[in-house]
């Protein structure tokens, strides 16, 4: 999205973010108490300040709403914009290669590595670095991106000697690092270094005020890509999508105006046609707790679940989430994947 769109409503909003270390700490203070995702495609005050900086940085949030999006506006708000950009998924990567994926290999230094091997976080030189679910890394890499951190610098495997490398860390996760901490998976002395302002993106059932404006916004970003008019949205149906509790967050959001696009094109968006893409018309209302979203969450899962032969993939796709986000669901709520009796 182009930050000149919503320019206007930048300034409105430009206000400032409080973050707070593991310790309770505050590492920004400001006026007020908003988090970075308040604002539409617009980095508040606070977090512009923080891009601008330098600094490391730790994003936080549930799935979908909007870390990796987040992040690039980070990088692109940095002096460092015009430098690469490297996403690293760390949840992703076998254990076994992690290593030379990351700080890279001399040609010779274990069987198969023909060639010498940059790694991300030398491809990511004068730019930023974006370790995605960052509480996936295994503990011996964890030691190795300390050592990044602290003296900025890296050993690839089978050289002799470290290597410095001027980076910009930006980091996120949808879990509780602490917990990690707590449970001894995540090293305490990593979450200091990476936390050193975190921005945590509210999830969008808190966030009711900007389901207008990602709706309208997603509208035309597919009215462009699929040549065809915006939807017209009626107003009752905006209230169902306003209301709804998003559980999939941004991401969600997004699938479902693009299903509308696909399947129903150039026709007005009812609360009929809703249900009819699959999404659920009777949730929640906004402000609902938690625990009533993780309910009807739950609700929801089984009986898409149960429309869709018990298959997990094709449920991450109607949530526009990833299938793991899935299986996560599934094993807090204790569902079957498999479909019940009709
Ligand atoms: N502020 C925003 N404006 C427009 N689109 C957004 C915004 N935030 C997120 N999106 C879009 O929503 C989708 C989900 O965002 P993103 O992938 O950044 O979420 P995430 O928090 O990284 O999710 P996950 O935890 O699953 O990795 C993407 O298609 C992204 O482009
Ligand atoms: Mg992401």
């Amino acid at each position: 999205m182009s930050r000149s769109t919503h320019g206007a409503r930048e300034r409105e909003r430009e206000q400032g973010h409080v973050s707070k270390a593991p310790d309770g700490r505050s590492r920004i203070r400001d006026e007020g108490d908003r988090a970075a995702g308040d604002t539409v495609g617009a980095l508040d005050q606070g977090a512009r300040r923080a891009a601008r900086s330098g600094c490391t940085i730790l994003i936080t949030g549930e799935t979908g709403v909007g870390k990796g999006y987040l992040a690039k506006q980070v990088h692109e708000a940095s002096p460092r914009g015009g430098g690469p950009f490297v996403p690293v998924n760390c949840g992703a990567i076998p254990e076994s290669i992690i290593d030379s994926q990351l700080f890279g290999h001399v040609k010779g230094a274990f069987t198969g590595a023909i060639s010498d091997h940059l790694g991300f976080v030398r491809a990511a030189k004068h730019g930023t670095l974006f370790l995605d679910e960052v509480g996936g890394l295994p503990p011996p890499a964890q030691t190795r991106l300390l050592r990044l951190l602290q003296d900025r610098e890296v050993q690839p495997v089978g050289h002799p000697r470290p290597i410095v490398v001027e980076v910009r860390i930006v980091a996120a996760t949808n879990s509780d690092l602490r917990v990690a901490v707590r449970e001894r998976r995540f090293r305490e002395d990593l979450l200091f270094r990476l936390d050193v302002v975190r921005l945590h993106l509210k999830p969008l059932r808190d966030r009711t005020g900007d389901v207008d404006t990602l709706t309208d916004l997603f509208n035309g970003e597919f009215a462009e890509l699929y040549q065809q008019p915006r939807l017209v949205i009626e107003a009752d149906a905006r209230e169902r999508l306003r209301r709804y509790g998003w559980p999939g967050n941004i991401r969600q959001l997004r699938t479902i105006v693009e299903r509308l696009h696909v399947l129903f094109p150039c026709e007005p968006v009812t609360v009929e046609r809703l249900a009819e893409v699959g999404h659920p018309v009777d949730e929640p209302g906004a402000g609902s707790s938690w625990g009533a979203v993780r309910g009807a969450r739950h609700d929801e899962l089984v009986r898409v679940l149960d429309e869709n032969g018990g298959s997990v993939a094709r449920a991450a796709l109607i949530f526009g989430v990833h299938r793991s986000t899935i299986y996560r669901w599934l094993s807090r709520q204790a569902v079957d994947p498999t479909p019940g009796p009709r």
